[in-house]
């Protein structure tokens, strides 16, 4: 099999954090007897069909609930079906494709990811947790290896934030936490509200609102992610396995000052939305980079100025700020603080300010023994792997709310993500999907033994 040459070198990492199979700091080759032979030449021209489904520009553009997004969805439908599975779509559009386990009654074990991306973003934030499904998918159909517990591989639909600004639409919607005031409610950029990009799709919002998964039919999940962020990388280090997912608070600021002649109006006296609201985009940062605040990130990501003219004073000024945190108190107490302090700024300069929730997100605790099930499988594969949190929201968030979830983090290059230069090396995702079809062997295994299921029928 082939394997990274870099990272799958274990390398303790400076700070000791950084395990590998039994070995402590020693760095070791990864061993590979034992290991489903993942291919980085497959998982790249997956990756290569699925980033040509764009709607051009930079990156790759294929946002939430649109028809580009539902033909990933087809197209993961099509390798599902040739890799031995039954597909079908729930109400919210998450595509499940399913792969019989020797027990008929037993839950199942699901792995999956999203296909939809932000404005001009990359090909991997998704792609490469769903392309690991799939080669999961394929090497035990050529391996003939079979489970206890059916297996369910997924697609979610509308993880992006980007397009209606709540993140994890279509995984919120099978763990039973929207409503369909909610789809109704939120909106993008034109207008077009979740229930509507629903519907023209040819799903329910109402049906999907009301028939969420059912915690009965599942017994884990395992999603496979790109880091996002620069630590494996930095650290020489194969894989991250996820104990915290941050929640977000996301806000609009409309400020509403007073339009006017940039030449005839005098300098004081101006009520200026866009120098007030410049004023509220380095509070922000200034909050966020507050010593209390150790480990919270607070952006400002659009701007929208009217009436955006050369020679007019900016009468209006709308912006987002999304607050991230692992800790839930310090995400919103974040979000009231900057809010306190642009309404003294926008006092101050006679500019009227009004706010606006988008959407509030709890940071989320992954199980410990779902978490073991990963380490322990990158140490049997002699795997480098340390335990991280996630800076990035992700449908395994959502889904922990129906079944025990966990995460596995491969790097990203230079920490970069929501850009077009996005990337991780295909035998770096190998190695991903090598702990991760390893993980859920692992649970398929431990949990026949906690159901008590008979000695034969287990691996
Ligand atoms: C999802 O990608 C997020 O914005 O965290
Ligand atoms: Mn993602
Ligand atoms: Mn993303």
């Amino acid at each position: 099999m082939s394997t990274t040459k870099t990272r799958d070198t274990a390398t303790a990492s400076a700070n000791g954090k950084a395990r590998t199979g039994g070995r402590g700091r020693t760095a070791a080759k990864p061993r590979t007897d034992g290991a489903l032979p993942a291919q980085p030449r497959r998982i790249a021209d997956a990756i290569e069909e699925l980033a040509g489904m764009s709607e051009g520009g930079p990156g790759v553009t294929r946002l939430a609930y649109t028809p580009l997004e539902r033909s990933a969805h087809e197209l993961f439908a099509s390798w599902m079906r040739e890799a031995g599975c039954e597909v079908s779509t729930d109400p919210a559009g998450n595509t499940i494709a399913t792969r019989p386990g020797r027990r008929t009654d037993a839950p199942a074990l699901g792995t999956g990811s999203h296909l939809d991306s932000v404005y001009t973003g990359g090909r991997f934030d998704g792609i490469a947790g769903v392309v690991s499904a799939v080669e999961v998918a394929r090497l035990l159909a050529a391996g003939g290896i079979d489970t206890v517990h059916p297996l369910k591989f997924v697609v979610f639909a509308g993880e992006e934030g980007a397009r209606f600004g709540q993140a994890c639409l279509g995984s919120k919607l099978a763990a039973g936490l929207s409503s369909v005031e909610e789809l109704r409610e939120r909106r993008d950029r034109d207008g077009i509200s979740v229930a509507d990009a629903m519907t023209a799709l040819g799903f329910d919002p109402a049906a999907a609102v009301a028939r969420p998964w059912n915690p009965a039919d599942w017994a884990a999940f395992l999603e496979l992610h790109v880091e996002q962020g620069s630590v494996l990388e930095r650290q020489q280090i194969s894989v991250g396995a996820v104990d915290l997912i941050s929640g977000s608070t996301r806000l609009e600021l409309t400020l509403s000052g007073r339009a006017s002649h940039t030449g005839g109006t005098p300098m004081r006296g101006r009520s200026d939305a866009l120098a007030a609201a410049a004023e509220a985009i380095l509070i922000a940062e200034d909050v966020a980079l507050d010593t209390r605040h150790r480990g919270t990130r607070a952006t400002v990501g659009r701007l929208d100025v009217s009436p955006g003219s050369i020679t007019t004073i900016p009468g209006e000024a709308r912006l987002s700020v999304d607050v991230r945190d692992v800790d839930a108190d310090r995400q919103r107490g974040t979000a009231a603080e900057i809010v306190r302090r642009v309404q003294a700024v926008c006092d101050r300069r006679r500019v009227r300010l009004d706010v606006r929730l988008l959407a509030d997100t709890s940071p989320v605790v992954l199980p410990v023994w779902v978490r073991q099930a990963l380490t322990a499988s990158a140490r049997d594969l002699g795997v480098s792997y340390r335990v991280m949190t996630s800076g990035a929201s992700h449908d395994a968030q959502m889904i922990n709310r129906i079944t025990p979830a966990g995460m596995v983090f491969v790097p990203s290059r230079d920490g970069l993500s929501h850009v077009p230069e996005e990337w991780t090396a295909p035998a770096e995702i190998a190695t991903g999907v090598q702990v991760l079809a390893s993980g859920l062997l692992h649970l398929d295994r431990h949990l026949a033994d906690l159901a008590g299921y008979p000695e034969r029928e287990g691996l």
